[in-house]
């Protein structure tokens, strides 16, 4: 069931609904009758996919149906997006004077609420206050950010963005990979030559933040290594940034053994330059050839393979293999050996077929045995990691 509550962000709640009804969830919209003062019920009504029922908020209406209890006893999820000061204020204290707060306090499935308002709101003592006790009761909080709020101010207190919504959502509703914790590595590492130049590589990053997301929506909890990332595709994910092979080689050293599986989908530099200098090299000094020395990074994943299982970790390991050949399984094969990993996704990047498209076609090795996969990059992360959290299960 989705809560909407009358304020400006209520329109954001639009592709939230849209996002249950296109995973195949059946949604129940209640909206408070201040909601309607942001949102039409037209638009609520011609969103796509599953049916959508959106129930008369008011209370006296239909009721010999008991539509409070029948709509609490009917949810697996109760999300309030937005959440308004009003409504929270309301929930803390157990007050239910209209459809969505009787409901809600009907509802014993779990609940999850997305505030949104003005930053003094926010952070008045009041709000603060009934946050931790909402908290305590067990109430799931999806953190308001900073940004542009109505008209010209900014500040903490925008509505989360609908994808990190559903993601929590999904999270909550528990799923083949919920208990476990995912520490995935993705984007590509840069080397620096100079103070403006590095050796970088293709990888966009895509992939990784789909593995990411799926393990989000399968019910992990999720933390990201970007490696040189923008904001924009990694919004919503825990995120440690890092840019180098030896930062994302220390951040992942940092979290040794607080995870049940890593996928290690960033591309990696081999090489660095063995002397970068923090100054700018100019190119009337070094003429017309450029020799930069290059020295080995070290190999991350197989490094970090051999410190778990000293430490006799199960973490279960993915690694991956950009290979620019047809032959994609045998070389899968020896990158899976080489590395000591549990699994490798293989993928074959030659004529820019991966690198920053939003479809993939990867072939999944692990030593019983091997599965093809195609199709946009969040479908691929979401199919592989359900076969592997299947896997776990059975192991
Ligand atoms: N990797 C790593 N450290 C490196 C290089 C790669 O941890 N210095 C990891 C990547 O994150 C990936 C896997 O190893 O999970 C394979 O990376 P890939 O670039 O396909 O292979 P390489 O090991 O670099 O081998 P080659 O270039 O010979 O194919």
């Amino acid at each position: 069931m989705v809560g909407v509550t009358g304020g400006i962000a209520a329109y954001k709640c639009a592709p939230l609904i849209r996002l249950f009804s296109e995973a195949g969830h059946k949604v129940q919209v209640v909206a408070t009758n201040n909601a309607f003062k942001f949102i039409g019920k037209t638009t609520l009504e011609a969103l796509s996919g599953n049916p959508i029922s959106i129930v008369d908020p008011d209370l006296f209406t239909d009721v010999d149906q008991v539509k409070h209890i029948a709509l609490a006893k009917s949810a697996d999820l109760v999300v309030v997006a937005p959440a308004t000061a009003s409504f929270l204020a309301k929930m803390t204290s157990g007050i239910a004077d209209d459809l969505l707060t009787t409901t809600v306090l009907a509802a014993t499935c779990p609940v999850i609420v997305a505030p949104a308002m003005h930053t003094e709101m926010w952070e008045n003592k009041a709000t603060v206050s009934n946050i931790e006790t909402l908290k305590l009761r067990g109430v799931t909080i999806v953190w308001p950010a900073v940004g542009r709020l109505t008209g010209e101010d900014t500040g903490a207190g925008r509505l989360a963005e609908p994808e990190e919504i559903f993601e929590t959502a999904m999270a909550a509703l528990g799923g083949p990979l919920s208990g476990k914790r995912v520490l995935v590595t993705a984007g590509g590492t840069r080397e620096p030559i100079d103070a403006a130049r590095f050796i970088g590589n293709f990888s966009s990053g895509k992939q990784g933040v789909a593995f990411a997301r799926a393990a989000k929506l399968l019910g992990a909890e999720v933390e990201l290594i970007a490696a040189n990332l923008d904001d924009s595709l990694t919004s919503g994910l825990k995120t440690t940034s890092v840019s180098t092979a030896l930062e994302l080689s220390n951040a992942l050293a940092e979290k040794s053994g607080s995870y049940d599986m890593l996928v290690m989908a960033a591309a990696v530099a081999d090489y660095k330059p063995t002397d970068p200098t923090s100054s700018k090299l100019k190119r009337s000094e070094m003429g017309e050839q450029l020799n930069v020395s290059l020295v080995a990074n070290p190999d991350i994943l197989v490094e970090t393979v051999k410190s778990l299982r000293a430490s006799a970790s199960k973490a279960v390991v993915i690694g991956f293999a950009a290979e620019a050949s047809d032959d994609l399984e045998s070389l899968a094969r020896v990158k899976l050996s080489a590395k000591g990993c549990d699994y490798v996704v293989a993928n074959d990047i030659s004529d820019g077929k991966v690198f920053g498209r939003d479809n993939t076609e990867i072939v999944l090795v692990d030593k019983s045995g091997s599965n093809k996969f195609q199709g946009s990059k969040q479908t691929v992360a979401k199919d592989v990691l359900s076969l592997i959290a299947s896997n776990m299960g059975q192991s």
